[in-house]
C-alpha cells in the first residue's frame, strides 16, 4: 500500500501547489499581496487551571501536505516556484516522546530545517509576515508572526478540499478498511452478549488505534441506547437482552477519517430486523444516487420520501409519505441530515460553500440539521447515513399534535426497546457509478 501512496503522492503534491498558487493571487482583499503560505502544524493546549494538555489535534492543512499527524510546534512554507519547506520541530525533551525524524516518501519532496526548539521557527519564516497567509490557531504566534487565516485564502482552500486526489482517496480507502474489520469485531462481541465497554473494547483491539488517533467518538449504543443520536457512555455492565446494536465508529489513516454505522438486531428481534433491513435497502438506493450534478439536498429530502414509505409500510404511520415529510412527522422519526462531507475531517469542512469565493448554500426550510447543500461532483467524498429512531423527546411532541391519531402507537411504543437504526457508507462521486468505500471495504474482509 505504501508503495501506491508513494507513487500518488507527487501528484496530490502538485494539486495543493497548483490550488496554492491561486489562493495566495486571491489572497486578502483588506492586506498585502500574499506571497507565501504558511501552515503553522498546531501546539497543545491545556486544560483550565491545569498542566494536562487536551489530546494534539494537527491543523488539517498541515496534514493535507504531507502524512504527518503528530509534530506539534512545525511549520509548512509554500512559496510559488519553490520547492515547499518543513520546519520540523525535534525538542530536546526527555518527558516527551519527540517526534521521528522525517521519513517516508514524501520527505524528498521538501527541505526540511530541524528546529529544537518553537521560536526557533522564526528564523525559518518569511520576515514580513504581512506578506503571508499564516493558517493555524492564536496560540502558535511567534514574535512578530501571528496567523492571520485570511478569508479568501480559506475560501478558496476549503472549497476546493472537497475534491480529493487519487492519493487521498487510497488513504481513505485504508482507513475505510481499518474500520470495517474493527466493526466485524464488535458485531461479534455484540452476539456473544458483551458490554457496551466491552464492545468497545473489542473494537479498539481490532482497529488498533487509540481513542485520541480515531476520527471521533465510539457510539457503542444497545437497545434503546440507539434513540440517542451521540451516545457516547459505555455501559460496564451488559443488558439483560441485547435485542438490538448500533454502532458508529471509524478509523484514521495518516489524519483521514473513515464513519460508518451498522445496526445489529439480535436472532430474537425479526421485528427489527425487518426495519434494519429496509433501511440497509433504501440507504443503497441513496448510495446510487451519488452522481455528478445532483443536489445533496435534494438527495436527503429525497430519503424523507423513502424513509417515511417504509415507516407507512411497516405500519408505524397511517399517513401518505408526502403528508409524513410535509407535516415534518417523517422528521420525528429522522431528525438528522443524510451525511456530510469527509476526508481531513470527518464533518469536513465547506459542506454548505457556494463556490471558491464563499457564500452559503442555504439548507432546505425545516432541515437545519443537513450538512451538505452542495451539488455533487466527482472526486467528493460524503457520507449517505439515513437512519429511523424512536426518540421519547420527539414523539411526546408528536403525541401532542393533530397527527397523532395517524400513528400506531402501540407499535412505536414496542420499537422504543430497539432504539433506532441508521447505516452510514462513505461514498464517492466518480465520472461513472459511485464508489462506496464501506462496503468494499467490508466486501474486501471476506
Ligand atoms: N459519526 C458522526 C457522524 O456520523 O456524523
Ligand atoms: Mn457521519
Ligand atoms: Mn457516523
Amino acid at each position: 500500500m505504501s508503495d501506491l501512496l508513494a507513487k500518488l503522492y507527487p501528484d496530490h503534491l502538485a494539486r495543493l501547489k497548483q490550488r496554492a498558487d491561486v489562493a495566495l493571487q486571491r489572497g486578502g482583499s483588506d492586506q498585502a499581496r500574499c506571497e507565501h503560505l504558511v501552515i503553522a502544524a498546531g501546539t497543545p493546549r491545556y486544560q483550565l487551571f491545569d498542566d494536562r494538555p487536551y489530546p494534539f489535534a494537527v491543523n488539517p492543512h498541515f496534514k493535507h501536505w504531507l502524512p504527518v499527524t503528530k509534530a506539534p510546534g512545525s511549520w509548512l512554507l509554500y512559496t510559488p516556484g519553490k520547492k515547499p519547506k518543513l520546519i520540523y520541530l525535534q525538542p530536546h525533551d526527555y518527558w516527551h516522546v519527540v517526534p521521528d525524524a522525517p521519513a517516508g516518501y514524501w520527505v524528498e519532496h521538501f527541505d526540511i530545517a530541524i528546529i529544537r526548539t518553537p521560536d526557533e521557527a522564526r528564523t525559518h519564516l518569511p520576515q514580513d509576515a504581512a506578506r503571508c497567509a499564516i493558517l493555524g490557531e492564536d496560540n502558535v504566534a511567534l514574535d512578530g508572526f501571528a496567523p492571520n487565516n485570511p478569508q479568501g485564502v480559506l475560501n478558496y482552500l476549503h472549497y476546493h478540499r472537497a475534491y480529493k486526489t487519487d492519493y487521498e482517496l487510497g488513504m481513505m480507502r485504508v482507513a475505510s478498511k481499518l474500520g470495517a474489520r474493527a466493526h466485524r469485531a464488535a458485531e461479534a462481541a455484540f452476539r456473544s452478549g458483551a458490554s457496551e465497554y466491552d464492545i468497545n473494547t473489542a473494537y479498539l483491539n481490532a482497529v488498533h488505534e487509540t481513542e485520541n488517533e480515531l476520527p471521533y467518538s465510539n457510539i457503542i449504543a444497545l437497545n434503546q441506547h440507539g434513540a440517542v443520536l451521540h451516545y457516547t457512555d459505555l455501559n460496564r455492565a451488559p443488558p439483560a437482552r441485547a435485542d438490538s446494536f448500533l454502532i458508529d465508529a471509524g478509523a484514521s489513516f495518516h489524519g483521514y477519517a473513515a464513519d460508518i454505522t451498522r445496526t445489529y438486531a439480535s436472532a430474537q428481534a425479526a421485528e427489527f430486523q425487518a426495519l434494519v433491513d429496509a433501511v440497509d435497502h433504501a440507504q443503497l438506493g441513496f448510495v446510487e444516487k451519488v452522481q455528478k450534478g445532483k443536489n445533496y439536498s435534494e438527495l436527503h429530502v429525497h430519503a424523507h420520501h423513502v424513509l417515511a414509505g417504509i415507516l407507512k409500510d411497516q405500519g408505524f404511520i397511517r399517513m401518505s409519505p408526502e403528508n409524513a415529510v410535509e407535516s415534518g412527522v417523517s422528521s420525528v422519526f429522522y431528525p438528522h441530515g443524510l451525511g456530510h462531507l469527509i476526508g481531513l475531517q470527518v464533518h469536513d469542512v465547506a459542506g454548505f460553500q457556494k463556490d471558491e469565493n464563499g457564500g452559503t448554500i442555504p439548507k432546505p426550510a425545516g432541515h437545519p440539521y443537513l450538512r451538505l447543500t452542495r451539488t455533487i461532483e466527482p472526486r467528493m467524498a460524503m457520507t449517505i447515513e439515513p437512519g429511523i429512531y424512536f426518540i421519547d423527546m420527539l414523539l411526546a411532541e408528536l403525541k401532542a399534535k393533530p397527527h397523532a391519531r395517524d400513528i400506531d402507537w402501540d407499535k412505536v411504543e414496542r420499537f422504543r426497546h430497539y432504539g433506532g437504526v441508521r447505516i452510514e457508507d462513505d461514498v464517492v462521486c466518480t465520472d461513472g457509478a459511485p464508489e462506496n468505500l464501506t462496503r468494499d471495504a467490508f466486501a474486501g474482509l471476506n
